[in-house]
């Protein structure tokens, strides 16, 4: 069977290959703690759930338009304007299944052979595989902790080319917690003025940021960066509704109606009762965002400190959204348990074999130094698994 080149080329998920080697550990009865995992570890707020019961129980079953239904994409032109100083029509915004569906779609829309994506590293791993199936070319922007892993002005004008077509810009950002201020997407912007490229800003993480950290959306910076760029944001993260796969993207008339054919020849509409819920979860109450905040910004604090209080482990603060990205390439060369250290890779295979805790290498997001502890679990996880690493770091 010979598959399509650009389809050919897509790999799997690091983070999903992790999880399932951790998930069939713990079908053998072995007792792990998953720090693997991408999603909040809360139940969806019951006034959600009933939502989405009461739509099933009116008959709210049925297809919807294919770029989601009127009320919810008035309901998100409303919190983007409130929330984000945004102001789009709704033939301006696409519902889709899930944020990154509609990543994907405005990917695919945009790119093509020949074009280049810029994507600042470490990134989250489903972009460089969404420019492969558009048949693009990923060129990366590395970042470390000198810049909070955080791309410059003249870094991003030195990797515009002719070719240049997007930016992907995630702020807060998975996996390194990293969230730009105002300041710094003014400077962002102004290079992207000078340019032809557009800007995919993925701003799921939206409202998981701490401290007095504020989340600015880089197309509130000025009309033409508005005109420019495509916000992309859902409900998955903000109200622990992974599940239920709705996501949304606003920007360019002619880019919002390609994809929204995509999507009208390839999925349909989002499922409707989702959408109810998702109407439900931006028109109600939004203290049980904050609630979930709160408890992750306590977890974001007592995993920090104690990654730093391990041998030859640094861990910047994160700013947002619920990971740490220590740096642990210290250890390379060195032993643990016998094992000769020399990649990401192999760090976080003898804490899942000896430590019995998983985590994500860095190769997996463009940085072997790293690994990925999502703070999405409970609080006696954390320190739990932290002293296991202890343990074997000893
Ligand atoms: C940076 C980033 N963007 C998008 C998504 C996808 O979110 P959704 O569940 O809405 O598809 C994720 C999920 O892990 C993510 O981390």
């Amino acid at each position: 069977m010979e598959l399509s080149s650009r389809i050919a080329r897509i790999s799997e998920s690091i983070t999903l290959a992790i999880s399932s080697k951790a998930k069939a550990m713990k079908a053998k009865g072995e007792d792990v703690i998953d720090f693997g995992v991408g999603e909040p570890d809360f139940d969806t707020p019951a006034h959600i759930k009933q939502a989405a019961i009461d739509a099933i129980n009116a008959g709210y079953t049925k297809y919807t338009p294919a770029s989601g239904s009127a009320e919810l994409k008035d309901a998100i032109a409303e919190k983007l304007k409130k929330d984000n100083q945004l102001e789009y029509t709704t033939d301006r915004i696409l519902v889709s299944c899930g944020a990154k569906h509609s990543l994907y779609n405005i990917v695919v829309a945009m790119c093509e052979e020949g074009d280049e994506v810029i994507i600042p590293s470490p990134y989250w791993v489903s972009y460089p595989e969404m420019v492969k199936a558009s048949g693009a070319e990923s060129v990366y922007l590395p970042t470390d902790e000198s810049t909070e892993f955080k791309i410059t002005p003249e870094q991003l004008a030195n990797a515009i080319s002719p070719r240049s077509k997007l930016l992907i810009l995630n702020s807060p950002s998975n996996p390194t917690g990293s969230v730009y201020t105002r300041a710094e997407l003014v400077k962002l912007a102004s290079v992207i003025a000078g340019s032809r490229i557009h800007v995919l800003s993925d701003e799921i993480y939206e409202a998981l940021v701490y401290d007095d950290t504020k989340h600015v959306s880089i197309a509130s910076l000025g009309s033409e960066i508005f005109e420019r760029t495509i916000v992309v944001n859902g409900v998955s993260k903000s109200y622990a509704m992974t599940g239920w796969r709705i996501g949304y993207a606003a920007g360019p008339k002619e880019v919002i109606k390609a994809a929204m054919q995509l999507q009208s020849h390839s999925t349909s509409n989002p499922a409707s009762i989702s959408q109810k819920a998702a109407l439900a979860a931006l028109k109600g109450d939004q203290q049980c965002v904050e609630d979930m905040r709160v408890e992750f910004d306590g977890r974001r604090r007592v995993i920090v400190d104690l990654l730093n209080k391990l041998p030859g482990i640094t861990c910047l603060e994160p700013k947002g959204a619920f990971y740490a990205l220590p740096n642990v390439s210290e250890w390379y060369g060195k032993t643990i348990c016998g094992r000769k250290i020399t990649s990401s890779l192999e760090f976080a295979a003898v804490c899942l074999e000896e430590a019995k805790i998983a985590i994500v290498p860095g190769s997996g997001f463009g940085d072997d130094r790293v690994v990925r502890f999502s703070y999405a679990t409970g609080m006696e996880s954390i320190t739990e698994g932290i002293s296991r690493l202890r343990r074997i770091l000893k």
